[in-house]
């Protein structure tokens, strides 16, 4: 038996990096899979976002497992869009079980007096609001199901501590721990869990690009993401340069299971010691 066997799990952000990921690891321990991901670029992002291709690339994965997935081009902000490919899934598995609100974006590279007004609005927009409809979307389900759940959503190890130079993100993903603990009490009634990760920097697409490596390194005029590793060690407490997705997902599966079936209201980092240093 795997650990999430004969569950449905809600991912958002799964067209690759930690989303994919925790739909491939939810899927090898026996759930079946609705995914979401916006699959096209949002302006103020200075990276490349995901592509349909992407999205694509995660069912052939889930499939190839010999688990059920549906896919659908659906951005967090647009709250009816998430609502409806929620309502297909369910029709079609027939159950919600577990949520992993994972979708997300970065941007900027300023002090916060300095952020864009449309930078700041679409963080916060798509990194709380969007988790937020995520909840919302799912939470309905959920309940109807009457099997109690878990909600996992995505914060960061800047959701608990501050980084410089990204106050839209650090403060959506302080946001994300004050609905997290809110949902948790709500809910707890109900038997639905909802928990909060906070990873260190997972070596995705979020972080293996240039702009990335300009926000840990404003001292070089044009570095590399290698340039970066040696602040990517220096933020963790464990001698390592970074986080791989599995890690994440290791996590978003135990909170999903059985095995966490007390664990409830509980910020959860994957930091490496990022938070004790
Ligand atoms: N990579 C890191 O170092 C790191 C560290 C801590 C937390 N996080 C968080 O982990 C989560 C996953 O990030 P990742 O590292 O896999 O990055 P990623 O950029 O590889 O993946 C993010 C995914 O979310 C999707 N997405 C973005 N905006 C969306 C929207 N409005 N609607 C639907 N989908 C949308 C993207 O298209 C992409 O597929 C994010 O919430 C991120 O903030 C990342």
């Amino acid at each position: 038996m795997g650990r999430v066997e004969g569950k449905v799990a809600f991912v958002t952000g799964a067209a690759r990096g930690q989303g994919r990921s925790h739909a491939i690891r939810l899927a090898e321990e026996g759930a079946d899979i609705i995914a979401i991901d916006i699959c096209e670029q949002i302006d103020t992002v200075p990276f490349p976002m995901a592509t349909p291709a992407d999205l694509e690339q995660t069912v052939k994965e889930v499939e190839a497992l010999d688990r059920r997935i549906i896919a659908t081009q659906a951005d967090v902000r647009d709250y009816a869009a998430v609502k409806s490919a929620v309502e297909a899934g369910v029709a079609e598995f027939g159950r919600l079980d577990i949520v992993s609100a994972n979708a997300g974006i970065a941007g900027g590279n300023t002090p916060g007096w300095e952020t864009e007004e449309q930078a700041w609005q679409n963080t916060i927009d798509v990194n709380l609001t969007g988790v937020w409809h995520t909840a919302k979307a799912a939470i309905p389900h959920l309940i109807a199901g009457g099997n109690g759940g878990s909600i996992i959503l995505t914060s960061s190890a800047a959701g608990l501590k501050a980084m410089q130079n990204i106050v839209d993100y650090v403060s959506a993903k302080h946001g994300v721990v004050g609905l997290m603990r809110t949902l948790a009490l709500e809910l707890a009634p109900y038997n639905i869990r909802v928990n909060s990760v906070h990873p260190t920097v997972v070596n995705t697409p979020m972080i293996q690009n240039d702009w990335t490596a300009g926000l840990f390194r404003p001292d070089l005029e044009n570095p590399t993401i290698e340039d970066a590793h040696d602040v990517f060690r220096s933020l963790n407490a464990l001698p390592i340069l970074w986080v791989e997705p599995v890690d994440i997902s290791n996590a978003v599966l135990w909170l999903a299971s059985d095995e966490a079936r007390y664990v409830t209201g509980f910020t959860l980092p994957v930091d490496a010691g990022f938070g004790v240093k």
